[in-house]
């Protein structure tokens, strides 16, 4: 798992960015599994969203999220949007930049599903940019060309997450879902890949929709547990006695952002929110 993180360890806070406020589901696992460390974050909420654009727009908007981070002190860098981690090698978005140590949540997710599955029948569900450049099949089959995967785009899950319409009895939630997931339910998978950050938001009532047979592999806690591994192993984990300084930035208003903050990682989450500009 620890070779899925690129470069090597300093002292710093962990930095994770998404498109909104998907990432957020990243940071709520990092605080649980590690709530001595420093976390900054940023949700480009003004941009969102970022699935429904071409490559050469999105590698545009994560070099601006990664020149912000740079202003940091960073010991590593989460990119906790699945639509960035899919260009991430391709468009060489990491190129000349001085953050050199860093992790999508592609290849943790593409593991994690590669594990659990029993029937070797993966489905996956992720934005339009994801699911267009192929990059869970690529994984999948150069790991285990055994198993067969089925990729779904479900573009209609961001905005809902991104307006709290996410829960078990909400009308519009419980319509897309049965909508997108229909097709690949009838694939007879057990195993099903959140592939974007945004739909762990959604788990409850996805996991109804497919049945308990089938094992939901979120790409936001894999990906999280992965970099306590990683952590760990490098000894790189702040001590007991160190006070977690969160800090979250979006590009949009503050108000609403704080909104889904409290939805997403709790309303008593000690953190400091600002407005940034890229
Ligand atoms: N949370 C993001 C992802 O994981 C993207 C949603 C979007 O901006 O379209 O793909």
């Amino acid at each position: 798992m620890i070779d899925t993180l690129y470069g090597s360890m300093s002292d710093g806070a962990i930095g994770v960015f998404d498109s909104g406020v998907g990432g957020l589901t990243c940071v709520r696992e990092l605080i649980r599994l590690m709530p001595h460390e420093d976390i900054i974050y940023l949700g480009d909420t003004a941009r969102v969203p970022y699935g429904t654009r071409s490559r050469d727009t999105i590698a545009r908007y994560a070099a601006q999220d990664i020149a912000f981070m740079e202003k940091h002190r960073v010991k590593l860098l989460l990119v906790a949007c699945g639509t960035v981690s899919s260009v991430m090698q391709s468009e060489r978005i990491f190129d000349g930049s001085k953050i050199d140590c860093y992790s999508g949540v592609i290849i943790p997710a593409a593991d994690a599903a590669c594990e659990a599955t029993r029937n070797k029948r993966i489905g996956v569900i992720a934005t339009p940019a994801t699911v267009r450049s192929g990059c869970y099949e690529f994984e999948i089959s150069r790991q285990r060309p055994d198993i067969t995967v089925y990729s779904r785009a479900c573009p209609l899950l961001v905005p809902l997450a991104e307006n709290g319409y996410t829960f078990v009895g909400c009308e519009p939630a419980e319509f897309f879902v049965r909508e997108y997931l229909t097709p690949l339910k009838e694939k007879d998978i057990d195993t099903l890949i959140l592939g974007c950050t945004h739909y762990p938001l959604f788990e409850e009532v996805i996991q109804r929709f497919m049945g308990d047979g089938v094992t939901l592999v979120s790409s936001s806690a894999v990906t999280a547990q992965q970099t306590f591994e990683a952590l760990k192993a490098q000894k790189a984990l702040k001590p007991d006695s160190h006070k977690a300084q969160i800090e979250l930035y979006c590009t949009d208003s503050v108000e609403l952002f704080k909104e889904n903050v409290a939805r997403f990682v709790g309303g008593d989450i000690d953190c400091e929110i600002a407005r940034c500009i890229l």
